[in-house]
């Protein structure tokens, strides 16, 4: 039987290409430039499958205009919000994700952020980096200690509970916001809150570790940052679509909002041109993902959900 035809948007790591080549007719985006709508729909003409990223964006009107041959979407990202899963519900083409394998790499660079926003990481950086180090001084560089602090994590999924063990390790008091209470082996003491406001006046440290669904576009807005709590800090290592970046920057220049540690942006790639000139933000390009085991475990999650859909069982991590 002829190999199904796979589209891969991306290049992804070399173990993950390899196999794919394997079992697979492999068709490869070379020079890795982000396809646009049209390139998509194209694509859609000559492949069985997608295989792709959080860069690729599959509006409802881009769904609308896919070739019927396309079957299935397999994204490389436990983020579908680039994918208008309904639309393609509709279409019959059937989408999936790669959780749980992301989480440990994730909950780093949380800890990164929160740890460099407290601790003013960038701007101890740049001194060293730039030669402008000329003196030590008691009161030099002073940050915020998180170690006992409160966390507050929003969204306690599979990323939010390995953000709260690693913090743990720092005996931050866990606090949380979902959409419904854990069970208490799994809260494992964390204080839950069934109303987002309330965490928010409790924590020193906010981290968004939810989805980027329609309800939480600029979840953090104005009125939710004047509710945190005075000298708090934010982490996203999210989605960029959950804060209202204009009302970050006036909590920040305020001071009401200490410090913020952002992997997320609104526009992406690119980010804020307006944080630049903001110290008290450290900021990483969306890497929360990026380490050679977790982009290889990603990229074979993505082809075993390939290969149940094309052995006609039903893809262990369907999203829609
Ligand atoms: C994800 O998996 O959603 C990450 O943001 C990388 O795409």
């Amino acid at each position: 039987m002829a190999k199904p035809v796979l589209w891969v948007t991306r290049q992804l790591t070399d173990p993950v290409m390899a196999r794919a080549r394997l079992d697979y007719q492999v068709i490869e985006n070379r020079d890795d430039h982000v396809m646009t709508s049209e390139e998509l729909i194209r694509a859609s003409r000559d492949a069985d499958a997608m295989l792709i990223c959080h860069s690729e964006i599959y509006t409802k009107d881009v769904v609308a205009q896919l070739d019927p041959r396309l079957k299935m979407i397999a994204n490389h990202s436990v983020g579908t919000d680039h994918c208008d899963l309904q639309a393609l519900a509709d279409a019959g083409i059937c989408v999936t994700n790669t959780p749980d394998v992301l989480s440990d790499a994730t909950a780093e660079i949380a800890m990164l952020l929160m740890l460099g926003a407290a601790r003013r990481a960038y701007e101890g950086d740049h001194m060293v980096r730039t030669g402008i180090w000329h003196d030590w001084a008691p009161k030099m560089m002073n940050g915020f200690q998180i170690t006992g602090k409160r966390l507050g994590i929003v969204g306690m999924g599979r990323v939010g509970q390995v953000v709260a063990e690693r913090a743990r390790g720092f005996d931050m008091e866990i606090h949380y916001h979902n959409r419904s209470r854990l069970p208490a082996s799994v809260e494992k003491g964390a204080k839950f809150h069934s109303e987002l406001e309330s965490l928010l006046s409790e924590v020193d440290v906010v981290s968004l570790n939810c989805p980027a669904s329609a309800e939480n576009i600029n979840l953090m807005n104005a009125k939710r940052f004047t509710q945190m709590k005075a000298g708090s800090i934010l982490v996203n290592t999210a989605r960029g679509a959950l804060v209202d970046e204009d009302a970050l920057l006036d909590a920040l220049n305020s001071g009401h909002v200490r410090a913020a540690g952002l992997d997320c942006f609104k526009n992406e790639p690119g980010g804020n041109p307006s944080f630049s000139d903001i110290p008290q933000i450290f900021m990483l390009p969306h890497i929360g993902s990026a380490t050679d085991d977790t982009r290889a475990a990603m990229g074979f999650r993505a082809l075993d959900n390939l290969d149940a859909f094309f052995s006609g069982k039903e893809p262990r991590d369907k999203v829609n």
